[in-house]
């Protein structure tokens, strides 16, 4: 087991007060909760990303994933807080909590307005909440805990690709782009928490890895399958340029992020060994208008 939390005065966009004079809030640990309360009106396009029907349904299909799946690593988490004692750790969680809950009503929101476009995403969310509840039923706590770390990591991952090589983010239209793009930078923000509770309070590492291989393979199925499914009503089946556009992009995407997914097999990993400090740094000024002078 490594001791895995991380000074906040090297995350946070402020230095922390001392732990002793007064409850540390989320700013103080690196990890701000942000309310964004973006309308998803008549005016965003069907196909947000880029145009490209196959991309948009992709993304769409994991955003239904969103709200129940957040909601289930919210709960892996409290199931271990009171047995945290670190003040920071304790904070970070807060935190976590507290992001993880506005991502899970933005989401909402975003897939209400697909769903009037008629995107099934309500039975991805059936789906999920049916899932959350077999998990709670049937796994330990520590499984529950490992899959969240887990789901974590495969976000961080997204999110850093997102916000480092930009072409995702730049396709994408408002105020979707606003909504990945800050969802993406409080990922990487809390992208540390999960796995330090974890390690601190169950560290079994072989757990983690076989979980993360069997994870990753359900994610990425039941991804590809549902965007596949609701392909049809696109009416774009057909659309030969669609299909070689979205394919590269997702050969970009995986090329850059395949040798960070595999650093997780480390036996030393920790999320924050890939420092994301500059990219956070700019993403917030560029699509959060954070930090300007
Ligand atoms: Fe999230
Ligand atoms: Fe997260």
């Amino acid at each position: 087991m490594t001791t895995a939390v991380i000074d906040p005065a090297t995350l946070g966009t402020a230095l922390p007060p001392s732990p002793k004079s007064k409850k540390l809030k989320g700013e103080d640990v690196g990890i701000p909760v942000r309310k964004m309360g973006l309308a998803y009106g008549d005016e965003m396009p069907t196909f947000w990303v880029g145009g490209n029907a196959f991309l948009t349904l992709l993304f769409s299909s994991f955003s239904a994933n969103l709200p129940q799946g957040e909601d289930q690593f919210v709960h892996s988490v409290r199931l271990f807080q009171d047995k945290i004692t670190d003040p920071v750790l304790k904070a970070q969680v807060r935190a976590f909590i507290g992001q993880e809950a506005h991502h899970s009503r933005e989401h909402d929101a975003l897939n209400e307005a697909m769903v009037k476009r008629g995107y099934r995403l309500d039975r991805i969310d059936r789906r999920m909440k049916n899932m959350n509840q077999w998990i709670r039923k049937h796994q330990s706590l520590a499984q529950q805990l490992a899959a969240t770390v887990c789901g974590e990591h495969i976000t961080a991952l997204m999110a850093d690709y997102a916000l480092r090589d930009g072409e995702l983010l730049a396709m994408t239209a408002e105020p979707t782009r606003t909504t990945w793009a800050w969802h993406s930078i409080e990922e990487l923000e809390h992208k540390g928490v999960a796995f330090d509770v974890y390690d601190h309070l169950v560290g079994d590492r072989k757990l983690l890895h076989r979980t993360m291989r069997v994870l990753l393979v359900i994610f990425l199925a039941h991804n590809i399958l549902d965007a596949l499914l609701m392909m049809p009503r696109s009416g774009q089946m057909t659309n030969g340029k669609m299909w070689r556009d979205a394919f590269g992009l997702l050969r970009r995407m995986v090329n850059f992020s395949k040798s960070d997914y595999r650093d997780f097999f480390k036996p030393d990993y920790h999320p924050w060994q890939h420092d994301c400090r500059a990219t956070l740094k700019e993403a917030r000024l560029k699509y959060l208008n954070e930090g300007a002078v």
